[in-house]
């Protein structure tokens, strides 16, 4: 599939739920939500349905997201049939850690981690945005920290490597200065690809005012006053939006999502997103959606739910509208990061 602007299309991030265990500030909106009915929400056998569909259109790569995926029962076994179709060489799962070192009772106690593995999983990407816990319970609204730094332990246990473990940070004003250091060293010690994340307004506008908004070259900065300059490294790409550098005199690299100071971030986009709910996004930061659900669930054949993509990747705009002043009309929660 190829949009208007020639970007191919072979990465769909397919959010499976709008629950989640945390309650992130940039996240979630603070005024309290009401999740999706079960009705409203695919089952997994809709969004198997729409997989295959995407993947007889060239769609290679697939990462499954949320709210927390890890919450959604029956995961393993959606992963398991992921897994079994044919052409995805690619299969992610988001996640903010908390439950990857929680032992699977009907897998004989293996960690949730061992079992993503098991069932084909390759890529892990945790969110961690600070190491400091009282910073953590306040930025994700619970007191995970020990148990997400535990699950990030069992997927090394489980045999997930270097690229495979990404951390996500998202960097906030206020709190993320004094844990640029400590986070780079922690992702150095376990040999983890750490990226640092600028806010995006997605859930809310609020949290993009200038009390919170952290930009990349800031972070750059103070990254370079410690360690000294940062190396591009013009041949290491993750398929993804993330520029990567290699810190002097190691082999550690560090990523940086600049979605909002970086003018060329939209450039090689690849990806569609499916709500958990069936709608089908061509971009993060656009209010552009379209039901895909509705004719699933009115007996569409495979030819016209083919035909849903195309629309969809025909609408892609050419680049996100998130420094247009955009006013977030979903929770990013349900958008699935
Ligand atoms: N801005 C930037 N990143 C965000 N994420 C969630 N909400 C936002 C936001 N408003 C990130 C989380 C997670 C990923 C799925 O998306 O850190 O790692
Ligand atoms: Fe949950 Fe992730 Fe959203 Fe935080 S960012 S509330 S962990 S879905």
């Amino acid at each position: 599939m190829e949009d208007l602007y020639g970007h191919l299309i072979s990465y769909l991030r397919v959010s499976i739920t709008d629950r989640c265990n945390e309650r992130c500030l940039y996240c979630m909106p603070q005024e309290l939500q009401e999740w999706l009915p079960h009705t409203e929400i695919l089952s997994y056998e809709e969004m198997i349905r729409i997989v295959r569909v995407a993947a007889s259109l060239g769609v290679t790569k697939l990462r499954v997201t949320g709210g927390e995926p890890l919450t959604r029962r029956g995961v393993l076994e959606f992963f398991r049939q992921l897994q079994a179709i044919p052409t995805i060489r690619d299969l992610g799962v988001s996640t903010n850690g908390s439950l990857l070192g929680k032992p699977v009772l009907d897998h004989g106690g293996k960690t949730m981690a061992e079992c993503l593995r098991h069932y084909g999983v390759r890529t892990i990407n945790v969110s961690l945005d600070t190491l400091d816990r009282a910073t953590y319970a306040r930025v994700t609204g619970r007191d995970y920290l020990p148990r997400t730094l535990e699950g990030i332990a069992a997927a090394r246990a489980a045999g997930f490597r270097h690229n495979e473990i990404k951390l996500n940070s998202v960097l906030i004003k206020g709190s993320c200065e004094d844990q640029l250091i400590p986070l780079i060293e922690y992702a150095g010690e376990h040999d983890l690809l750490l990226r640092f994340i600028e806010l995006m307004p997605v859930s809310t506008r609020e949290v993009l005012s200038d009390d919170n908004f952290y930009p990349i070259a800031t972070a750059k900065r103070r990254i370079e006053d410690h360690f000294g300059p940062l190396m591009p490294t013009p041949n290491f790409q993750t398929n993804g939006p993330a520029t990567y550098y290699r810190l002097p005199g190691s082999t550690q690299k560090i990523g940086f999502i600049g979605a909002m100071t970086n003018l060329h971030f939209c450039e090689n986009c690849n990806k569609l997103r499916l709500t958990c709910e069936g709608k089908l996004r061509p971009c993060l930061g656009s209010f552009l959606e379209f039901d895909i659900r509705e004719p699933l669930r009115s007996g569409a054949s495979d030819a016209e739910l083919r035909q849903v993509f195309l629309d969809v990747v025909a609408r892609k705009p050419k680049q996100h509208d998130f420094r247009d002043n955009y006013q977030p009309n979903r929770k990013m929660v349900a958008i699935g990061g």
